[in-house]
């Protein structure tokens, strides 16, 4: 089944995500479980993409906390509005980082990601976690992403959560 879920390296990234969403439904499908379907949405991102990382870190308490991920090991805890996935929680708002070292306060859980966009995901109208990505190369992420990674925060709203 998982030889199912690789998708052709070239298609344009608009097909990529338009292919891969039709998978998640389907990957998600009549499954209840939380850690599982999460797990499964961050592994097939990673996969069609071949980000350096990809995952989720939860809003627990005062702080964010790592959740399901693809790529090497991660920081455990990010307090909200430190980092990236704390000021995107913070502002309810994606963020795109063309350059990770020119965001303040950006934290670097690997020296080889170069940027990264974080997207909040919703319940409630509260933020209930974030989706994170990082590439090795400068600016991979722009507003197809944001807004196809937008569409994803919502399917994991609206089935997975
Ligand atoms: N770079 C993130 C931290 C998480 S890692 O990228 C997996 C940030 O600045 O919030």
């Amino acid at each position: 089944m998982a030889e199912d879920f690789i998708i052709d390296q070239t298609l344009s990234k608009e097909e990529k995500y338009q292919l891969l969403i039709k998978q998640l439904h389907a990957l998600i499908e009549g499954e209840p479980d939380v850690i599982a379907n999460l797990s499964n949405v961050t592994g097939a991102i990673h996969q069609s993409f071949g980000h350096l990382w990809t995952g989720i870190y939860f809003v627990k308490s005062s702080e964010l906390v790592l959740g399901p991920y693809q790529g090497p090991v991660a920081c455990t805890r990010i307090a909200l509005g430190k980092g990236v996935c704390g000021t995107a929680f913070k502002s309810k708002e994606s963020i795109i980082v063309e350059n990770v070292d020119e965001f303040p306060g950006h934290i670097a859980c690997s020296s080889l990601s170069k940027s990264e966009i974080v997207v909040p995901v919703f319940s409630n109208n509260k933020v209930h976690s974030v989706l994170d990505i990082d590439s090795t190369s400068l600016a991979a992420f722009d507003n197809t992403d944001k807004s196809y990674l937008e569409e994803i925060a919502k399917l994991i709203e609206d089935k997975i959560i």
